[in-house]
């Protein structure tokens, strides 16, 4: 006979990941029932035990305010509970391919921990069939149970968005999705107890799983349109925004931003989708030329910046540019898989000597994972060109007369996110 699911009282859940995605969604299950959140990084749990959230997500008072969540690095807790929700990192590896290591290692643990009628949720970013595919056999072997008759799937894509105060896990539809009908009630259910915004019941793990990576698929590859036709409008002489402020009268007109595409989300997820189109012999020459454009912005702006420099009497070899912002995006400190190092190392083949500076990061972060030393304060009056990479809010604040006072007098300013008034810089996307 198929294991009874859990009924609504008799859930434990544990979040197994307490990252980006994991910490809001533990807090928001931890306010309504009992709820362990397990991470393999115990410096995480350290600090998430202290209340203190690093990835600014969640503030304090929303830590203390979940009052049946518990945090534990210890696996061995996992037995506690009945249903998984699985949050780990989907990142791609150095030839662009999905690392499905992290997604793989978490299915082991919960494997082991799993019993007859328990349930796992996955929230990763994966492309069609991963779940099935790769996840539930690990759980079968880890287990020794059987799937879709001692225990179920399910698969519900996380579509926050950080540093986003506006649309949260409360405030986005959920899309749901079981491995069984009762399973795919079920998950629904549990996720409408925490979502205020809805749910949407897709009709297999499958079509959830397509849903979640294509929305980052079209913003990815409508982004590289418009990188393609900045690059067109710079060569012609146009200014970009000034087009984009035009065309975006007509009412069907999509606003989308010239600009580097970085992160874990944009940049990655259509490697998943396009690796298991290889799989089934089918050629995305569409995703992957948005990935090449997009790849190249970097590159772009810093050769317009040269330009500028060479403009300005400077020869780049003897120049120092200043690059304001190194996160991956705005108001937030998540270094993952900035495109803002393109910059720096482009410039840096043309000799020219680049300081970042970005109140954001974490200095030793930025050292590690990039091998770059920022500038706390940089200095006024110094550089040959300064670049607002990223839109801070305390850099947009300084307006450009603020952001001019790093230059020596007369220096090109470069807004790369199109921020400042076109009129008071020398170059922007
Ligand atoms: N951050 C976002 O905006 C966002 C939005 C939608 C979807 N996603 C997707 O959600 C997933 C998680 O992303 P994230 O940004 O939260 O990642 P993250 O790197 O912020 O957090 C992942 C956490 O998982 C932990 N972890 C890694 N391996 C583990 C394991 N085997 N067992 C337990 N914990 C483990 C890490 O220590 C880390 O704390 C990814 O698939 C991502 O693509 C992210």
């Amino acid at each position: 006979m198929d294991a009874p699911l859990p009924k609504p009282e008799q859930i434990r859940l544990a979040v197994v990941g307490l990252g980006y995605v994991g910490l809001p969604l533990a807090v928001a299950f931890g306010r309504r029932l009992p709820t362990l959140g397990f991470d393999v990084n115990l410096a995480r749990i350290n600090e998430l035990e202290r209340h203190h959230d690093h990835t600014l997500e969640v503030p304090e008072a929303a830590l203390r305010e979940a009052s049946q969540l518990r945090f534990s690095a210890d696996a061995g807790r996992l037995h506690e509970c009945n249903v998984y929700v699985v949050t780990v990192p989907t990142p791609i590896d150095a030839y662009k391919r999905p690392d499905l290591r992290p997604l793989e290692a978490a299915s082991r643990t919960v494997g082991e921990a799993l019993s007859r009628g328990d349930v796992v949720i996955y929230e990763s970013t994966v492309y069609p069939g991963a779940t099935e595919e790769v996840c539930v056999p690990i759980l079968e072997r880890e287990s020794g149970l059987v799937f879709n008759r001692d225990f179920y799937v399910g698969y519900s894509p996380e579509r926050i968005n950080p540093g986003d105060q506006e649309h949260r896990l409360e405030t986005i539809t959920k899309v749901t999705s079981g491995s069984t009908e009762d399973a795919a009630r079920f998950v629904d259910a549990l996720y409408a107890r925490i979502v205020s915004a809805g749910t949407h019941r897709a009709s297999s793990i499958r079509v959830a799983e397509g849903a979640k990576v294509i929305e980052n698929i079209q913003r990815d590859v409508n982004i590289a349109l418009i990188n393609e036709l900045a690059q067109l409008f710079d060569r012609l002489g146009i200014d970009t925004q000034e087009v984009l402020a035009a065309a975006g009268t007509k009412w069907n007109f999509l606003p989308f931003q010239p600009g580097l595409v970085g992160g874990h989300c944009i940049g990655v997820d259509p490697y998943y989708l396009t690796h298991k189109a290889q799989q089934v012999g089918f050629h995305t020459d569409v995703i992957l030329a948005g990935r090449r454009t997009n790849d190249g912005m970097g590159q772009h702006v810093a050769r317009r910046v040269v330009r500028l420099i060479q403009k300005h009497d400077g020869h780049p070899a003897n120049c120092r540019v200043l690059l304001l912002g190194l996160t991956f995006k705005e108001n937030c400190p998540d270094l993952r898989n900035t495109r803002v190092t393109d910059i720096v190392d482009e410039l840096a083949e043309y000799g020219i000597a680049v300081d970042v500076h970005d109140p954001w990061v974490d200095a030793a972060q930025a050292r590690e994972a990039y091998g770059l030393a920022l500038v706390e304060t940089p200095e006024a009056a110094r550089y040959d060109a300064v670049v607002l990479a990223v839109a801070h809010r305390q850099f947009v604040e300084m307006g450009t007369t603020g952001l001019r006072r790093f230059g020596k007098p007369g220096t090109p300013l470069f807004d790369v996110k199109g921020v400042l008034p076109g009129a008071e810089v020398d170059g922007r996307l």
